[in-house]
């Protein structure tokens, strides 16, 4: 027995065992609900009238993978409007955004090619990887030079991987560039917008679509896990792709399907961010309030985006300051090494488009007053 859980017991003697905490009700500044969808009454209601609607009668749980049993008519049409709504020809839904990430990087590759990831790339997409037979080497994170010089010795067909928005750092890629860099040497790219789906963009379309250039990349990856305040994810492409995976992606077909509902949801929260904008300017407005606040204060990020840090180096550091912050009624939570480079140990801090301006400034000043 011991043998077999000594990793646990190495984690426990180190400090850095992870452990289930319920929600509590702190304020949050924690959960990647940035819009505040999760929570909202309104979309709760509109779930309920489309489930209603589609399904008059009750179906509980889909019943099977969607080749066999666990398909409707309507999670067609579900998808029909989500391809509409990205701008793009097909999608096909995911039970999750982690399975969406393991079907398209352990399907399309094939043994002979390479993938090329961002090294910061969530783990998802490394464990996708992981699962096909291609050769898989990393670049340094938004490193163009270093992309550059592995493209120049990959071999067979080469899949490019990022993300457009980094969870742990809440940088953007250069994907712009990155987009010119794989057209230039045949490659393909795939963009995860986990982070930015519902966000930037035209109504949420994502980052790409912000920078137009969403119809160039071929393989996208949109999740509705967290803007959009629901569950699942897709991936987004052409009709190919999708008949490919529906054929070829093990984590589509040998799973059940999601629930009625959860498709209810996804139709429901994409009609609601379309009618909703208040929630995205809110949510601009208090990453301008951040960003003004901790302007010139150190250790602290300034990004353009929902997910900011506070760095403060060292595991013990990093939990202690994290407890605190917790103490006085601030849901933080610590990031710690081997998750993050050692010596680069931080709070991540999510804001939300219901957090006030005053408590985000409060946050700063607690996060400040710990060290005095
Ligand atoms: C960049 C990125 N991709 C994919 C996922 C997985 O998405 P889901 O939570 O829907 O499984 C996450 C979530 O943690 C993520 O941060």
């Amino acid at each position: 027995m011991n043998t077999l859980f000594k990793k646990l017991t190495a984690r426990k003697e180190e400090g850095i065992v992870r452990t289930l905490r319920a929600n509590d009700g702190k304020i949050d500044f924690s959960s990647n609900d940035y819009l505040g969808m999760a929570t909202s009454p309104v979309l709760a209601a509109s779930i309920e009238q489309t489930y209603q609607q589609f399904f008059p009668h009750p179906v509980n749980g889909s019943g099977g993978s969607r080749l066999l049993a666990g398909h409707f008519d309507f999670y067609d049409q579900v998808e029909k409007d989500l391809a509409r709504f990205f701008e793009t020809e097909a999608v096909l839904i995911f039970n999750s955004g982690y399975s969406a990430n393991l079907a398209i990087l352990s399907t399309l590759p094939q043994k002979g090619d390479t993938i090329l990831m961002d090294e910061y790339i969530h783990a998802s997409l490394k464990d996708g990887a992981r699962l096909g037979f291609a050769s898989r080497f990393s670049f340094r994170h938004n490193d163009l030079e270093d992309l550059e010089s592995k493209l120049k010795k990959a071999q067979g067909a080469v899949f490019v991987v990022a993300e457009s928005l980094y969870s742990m750092d809440g940088d953007f890629a250069p994907v712009v560039q990155l987009q010119q860099l794989t057209a230039q040497y045949g490659a393909y790219l795939i963009i995860d917008e986990a982070h930015t789906t519902g966000i930037f963009g035209e109504q949420g379309r994502g980052y790409l679509q912000e920078k137009k250039i969403a119809d160039q990349v071929p393989f996208k990856i949109y999740t509705f896990g967290k803007a959009m305040g629901i569950h699942g994810a897709c991936i987004a492409g052409s009709q190919e792709l999708k008949d490919y995976l529906i054929n070829f992606a093990r984590p589509f077909i040998y799973t059940t399907a999601m629930p009625p509902h959860a498709f209810a949801s996804v139709h429901a929260a994409f009609l609601h961010i379309q009618q909703h904008s208040d929630q995205k300017n809110e949510l601009l407005s208090n990453i301008q309030h951040w960003s003004t606040a901790v302007k010139g204060v150190s250790g602290f990020s300034s990004n353009e985006s929902p997910i900011q840090t506070y760095t403060y180096p060292g595991n013990q550091n990093i939990r202690a300051l994290a407890s605190y912050i917790q103490s006085k009624n601030y849901d933080v939570r610590a990031i710690l090494s081997p998750t993050v480079k050692e010596g680069s140990e931080r709070l991540r801090i999510c804001l939300h488009a219901y957090n006030t301006p005053q408590e985000i400034s409060t946050l700063i000043q607690l996060i400040t007053a710990f060290h005095e």
